[in-house]
């Protein structure tokens, strides 16, 4: 049976050495650990990921691979230097506060990028030890985003899907990174990768756009190999086991021990590991603040937080921790009496039962991180309470789960007086509004439980597979070259019909700077040295460049897109007869759409006119491009124009004259026994159409949607065809 192998920096059960030198096996904290702590022991799935020791030699290894393999987990160990260099360094001093807007925090290291790129390919290998050809693969976190390119690069036609469980910032943050076109790079390994929240999908999507100038279009990616999806898919929690926890008699003692000690004191909860992106600190003040607006609740309300040790070698947080502590001290200092703390402070983790009978016995959940992923301890809280019981949950704007949580006291965590004023407000809220939100709130956290979620991702992860296979042209694999070669050289006649840019020569912003470097010359000097061969330019550029760069090589040429031909050794001559009086029209808005868009320009070819906006900001551009295009193709309606779209231009030219039709005309009078057609963008289409269906034609970079039989990832790649069917043929 085909499995699901979750990969992960942290695993689910952490080993920890204890004082008298023993191992202890513990449940992680963390949302990614506890919230698909249900799901991954299902259907002999397996979950990789490090136990968060440096194990001392190998028979502690060994004992620990075997422990943790009889719960389905396999361990990748970490050395001290790699805990430090990947996991406190790039993972949670560079990559950490960057995605949750704390650039101020973050770190640029080369050695720790290094460590990262090692740890990466640590846990690959890993993988692929492990995983069948039909596996599923499921990478997790932002400890991993090279992996699934890593995984691709191994397997090129694996199953693997990646989500991201902390909030994708803005490209202006991005941008910052030395390495974020690397770690974007790597995320597009996989076939569908999934956020929180559609803020972090659109943020990811337009760094994506402005960083590595790849298209995207309603949630998917064109890639040069693959179609990528992305999506939002709002992670839930198993709600049945917080519930029927919270129906055990265990957390109700618990809760009767609290209650007891408490008595009859109001409690304000706050859960969560030791993190500036949580807002602890200015929780803390605002809770002060309540106490000084509203000293009834003075001996009334308490704070009963709970902080978890995390990521303590950190300076920030190291800082964080001595904030924290001097904060209650100076409160609890000034405010407690002798039957009242203000502050009930832990810094250490509790079992679920206990957890949960916290979430019970409390009447508001203060939940107010500057930043979060999600926040899965605020869906927690709602499960906890029994059906519609009472309870409040406040809630930051600022967190994943406020998207879908809006029956929650939503606020400003920044702001100190909104949240006392919510913590008033909460505490003097009517029992049947709170059992009203509360209702609302149980409905949506049993009904997107991590169950759900977990099917929601698989589901579209097959869909995306799907996708592919249909809309994918086949791999130029050896298969196919071996037949390339073979036609090739029993031909007589030969024809090769070549677009120019994106195909011969790499795109550059400024066009004119696509010169044919040595290489290609030298390449095309020795395809046309062959008189078997025929070696058609097919371009959409104008013959004047055309026969600058390349008139003095034997080459056949079509030149704007089948405006002009030249045939070797003769004279350019128009395919037809075609017009340019309507440019005068068309000019004008152009140029208004020049002066719009910063960076766009316009070429002006003898019978057509291009827009181009490959300079321009990406997303700027393809909302005017989209305009543009409707604006023009309403004008050209009734006219014998054409409007075309095509990498990065829009161009308009006389109707009728297309790459296919002028190729069509060397196929009738040379009479090929090979034909070979190469080109990359959707001109080029009707080259691929018009050819012969014994023709090979190549459509390179993005492979979906093409009429073209195969395709290349490359320029580099079509150079490397061209020399490889020359070589050992006549
Ligand atoms: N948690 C825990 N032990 C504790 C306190 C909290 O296991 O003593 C769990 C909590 O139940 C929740 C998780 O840690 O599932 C925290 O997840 P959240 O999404 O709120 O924040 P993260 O830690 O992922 O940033
Ligand atoms: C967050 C991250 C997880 C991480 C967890 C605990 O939930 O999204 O990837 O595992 O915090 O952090 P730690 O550094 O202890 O693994």
């Amino acid at each position: 049976m085909f499995r699901t192998i979750i990969v992960s920096n942290r695993l689910p059960t952490k080993v920890q050495r204890t004082s008298d030198g023993t191992l202890a096996f513990q449940p992680s904290e963390g949302g990614l650990a506890t919230g698909l702590g249900s799901i991954y022991r299902q259907e002999g799935n397996v979950w990789v990921g490090w136990p968060g020791l440096v194990v001392d030699g190998e028979p502690e290894e060994q004992h620990v691979t075997e422990q943790l393999r009889q719960d389905s987990m396999v361990p990748v160990f970490l050395t001290e230097a790699e805990i430090r260099d990947f996991y406190e360094g790039f993972s949670n001093s560079t990559l950490w506060p960057t995605f949750h807007y704390f650039p101020q925090y973050a770190t640029y290291e080369q050695a720790h990028w290094e460590a990262y790129v090692a740890v990466n390919e640590k846990f690959c290998r890993a993988v692929l030890e492990l995983a069948g050809p039909d596996d599923t693969i499921w990478v997790h976190d932002y400890q991993l985003l090279l992996l699934p390119e890593l995984l691709r690069r191994a397997r090129p036609d694996c199953t693997i899907g990646f989500f991201l469980h902390i909030p994708f910032p803005s490209y202006e943050l991005i941008r910052v990174l030395p390495w974020r076109a690397e770690l974007l790079q790597g995320m597009l390994g996989a076939d569908l990768i999934g956020f929180h929240t559609f803020g972090y999908m659109r943020h990811f999507l337009s760094a994506v756009s402005q960083l590595l100038g790849i298209a995207t279009q309603n949630g998917q990616i064109e890639t040069p190999t693959r179609t990528v999806l992305v999506d939002a898919f709002p992670m839930g929690i198993d709600y049945e086991r917080y519930a029927q926890v919270a129906a055990s008699e265990e957390a109700k003692q618990h809760e009767a021990t609290y209650r007891e000690a408490l008595r009859e004191v109001r409690v304000i909860l706050s859960i969560d590991r030791l993190d500036y992106t949580k807002g602890i600190a200015e929780r803390l003040r605002a809770f002060e603040l309540l106490l000084q607006r509203y000293p009834e609740w003075q001996g009334q309300a308490s704070l009963l937080m709970l902080v978890v040790p995390s990521r303590d070698q950190v300076p920030q947080y190291q800082a964080l921790k001595e904030e924290i502590d001097e904060l209650v001290g100076r409160i609890n200092g000034q405010y407690r009496t002798i039957s009242w703390t203000p502050i009930h402070y832990f810094y250490r983790s509790f079992p679920l039962e206990e957890l949960v009978a916290l979430y019970r016995l409390a009447q508001v959940a203060l939940v107010t991180p500057m930043r979060d992923g999600m926040n899965l301890v605020a869906k927690e809280f709602v499960a906890s309470k029994s059906a519609a019981g009472p309870g409040v949950l406040i809630l930051s704007e600022r967190a994943g789960a406020a998207r879908e949580l809006s029956d929650a006291l939503i606020i400003n965590p920044t702001s100190p007086h909104e949240l006392a004023e919510a913590l008033h407000e909460a505490l003097v809220m009517p029992v049947e509004e709170q059992q009203q939100r509360q209702a609302a709130l149980q409905a949506l956290v049993s009904q997107y439980n991590v169950f759900a979620w977990t099917q929601l991702f698989m589901d579209r992860l097959a869909y995306a597979k799907i996708k592919q296979l249909t809309l994918a042209t086949e791999t130029l694999g050896p298969d196919t070259r071996a037949e390339l070669q073979t036609a090739y050289q029993a031909a007589r006649q030969r024809l090769l019909l070549l677009d120019y840019d994106g195909t011969l020569v790499p795109f550059q912003a400024d066009p004119q700077r696509a010169q044919p470097d040595a290489e290609l010359l030298q390449l095309l000097q020795d395809l046309t040295a062959n008189e078997r061969n025929r070696v058609v330019i097919i371009s959409g550029r104008d013959r004047t460049t055309l026969q600058n760069w390349l008139g003095h090589l034997p080459l056949d040429f079509i030149a704007e897109h089948g405006v002009w031909l030249r045939t070797r050794g003769e004279d350019w001559q128009l395919f037809q007869p075609v017009r340019n009086d309507w440019k005068a029209e068309i000019r004008p808005i152009l140029e208004l759409y020049v002066a719009r868009t910063a960076g766009s320009f316009i070429e002006e070819k003898e019978y057509s006119l291009v827009w181009h906006f490959r300079r321009a900001d990406a997303e700027l551009a393809t909302v005017r491009a989209r305009e543009l295009m409707s604006h023009l193709t309403f004008l050209a309606s009734n006219t014998d124009l054409q409007v075309l779209e095509g990498n990065k231009v829009v161009e308009v030219k006389n109707a009728g004259i297309n790459k296919g039709t002028a190729a069509a005309r060397w196929l009738s009078t040379i009479a090929p026994d090979f034909v070979l057609a190469i080109g990359d963008d959707r001109t080029d289409e009707d080259t691929f159409g018009a050819m012969p269906s014994e023709a090979f034609t190549v459509k390179v970079g993005s492979a979906p949607r093409s009429l073209a039989r195969y395709h290349l990832p490359g320029v580099p790649d079509v150079r490397q065809l061209l020399r490889e069917l020359m070589m050992g043929s006549e």
